[in-house]
């Protein structure tokens, strides 16, 4: 299969366009090939695609980048997206787009399944949303959310705790707020069962055990250090709650653990607990695989 991957300097796109690229024939569209920001570039890059699935990743993903520019917002997580789902449905090529558990407004605690009311606290949740129902408007597309995403392509949080607990710097993470992570490595074998079935609709596609704080993940993290040798000791984690993080100037929703279920009877079995796809990052970070983490290019 001809797969076209965008945002293939990111997280998720560069996962998946490693991972696809074993069996299948990847067409990798990066920001400099493919503007998503810029109609043009990005209507010249679909006249010339010819691919059998779409799968698009790519989008403005920091929140406060969000709500200072929505236009950019919503140009490249809600606009492109409907371009690009136009140009499929006309030629017969699913898509495969991914939004996130912040459509949600998560004010209690719980599992939320596909078809719970959404309704998003922030400019990125809004523009995400909006890009889910362009992408819906066609039955053959497949929205995939995604939440707290790690892995070995590209720093994230996990890897902030990693660098902290191994050079001894003090450690603090936000403690009210909970959802369930999604291993990049799991995330891609879900992917390629997604496309092979042909699956349509909502899927929540994350981990699964029990919804956790940004504080639990961290103390998570170097317990897994501690059991690899990483670090000798466990270090204190302090707790923060979200309104002590001025950094944060976009509202983040609290609860926002995703229901795995339609996920796992498409797969046939649950996904890994993110204890153990957790473990299996830190043992690699311990291993001193660092290389492609660095800059997620
Ligand atoms: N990371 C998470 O925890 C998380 C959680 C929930 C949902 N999601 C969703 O999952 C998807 C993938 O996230 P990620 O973690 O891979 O994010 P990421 O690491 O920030 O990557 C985003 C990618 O989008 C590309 N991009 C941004 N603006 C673009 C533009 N104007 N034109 C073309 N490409 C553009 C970036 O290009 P450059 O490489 O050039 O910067 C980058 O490659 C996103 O749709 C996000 O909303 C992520």
């Amino acid at each position: 299969m001809r797969i076209a991957v965008t945002g293939t300097g990111g997280r998720v796109g560069a996962t998946l366009a490693r991972h696809f690229s074993t069996d299948h024939e990847v067409v990798p569209l990066p920001r400099g090939l493919c503007d998503l920001a810029n109609r043009e570039s990005l209507a010249r890059t679909l006249d010339q695609l010819d691919c059998d699935v779409f799968v698009n990743p790519a989008g403005v993903t920091s929140l406060e980048a969000c709500e200072d520019d929505p236009t950019l917002a919503m140009r490249v997580n809600a606009e492109a997206p409907a371009e690009i789902a136009g140009w499929a449905a006309s030629r017969g090529v699913p898509v495969f787009h991914f939004s996130t558990d912040y459509v949600f407004a998560g004010e209690s605690p719980g599992l939320r399944g596909e078809g719970e009311i959404t309704e998003p606290l922030s400019v990125y949740g809004r523009s995400k949303l909006a890009g889910e129902r362009a992408v819906l408007a066609v039955p053959e597309n497949c929205v995939v959310r995604i939440s707290w995403v790690f892995g070995p392509e590209k720093l994230s949080f996990v890897d902030q705790v990693f660098d902290a607990a191994l050079t001894g710097r003090t450690l603090a993470a936000v403690a009210d707020k909970f959802a369930l992570p999604t291993f990049t490595g799991d995330l891609a074998k879900w992917i390629d069962r997604l496309i092979a079935l042909k699956t349509t609709g909502i899927v929540h596609a994350c981990n699964s055990g029990e919804p956790v704080s940004w504080h639990g993940m961290a103390i998570a993290v170097v317990e897994e250090m501690v059991a690899s040798g990483t670090v000798a000791t466990l270090p204190e984690i302090q707790n923060q709650t979200l309104a002590e993080i001025a950094a944060f100037r976009a509202a983040r929703p609290r609860f926002t653990a995703m229901d795995t279920r339609r996920l796992t009877e498409i797969l046939g079995s649950p996904p890994r607990h993110w204890r153990e796809a957790l473990a299996e990052h830190v043992r690699y970070r311990g291993g001193g695989n660092f290389t492609r983490a660095v800059t997620g290019k």
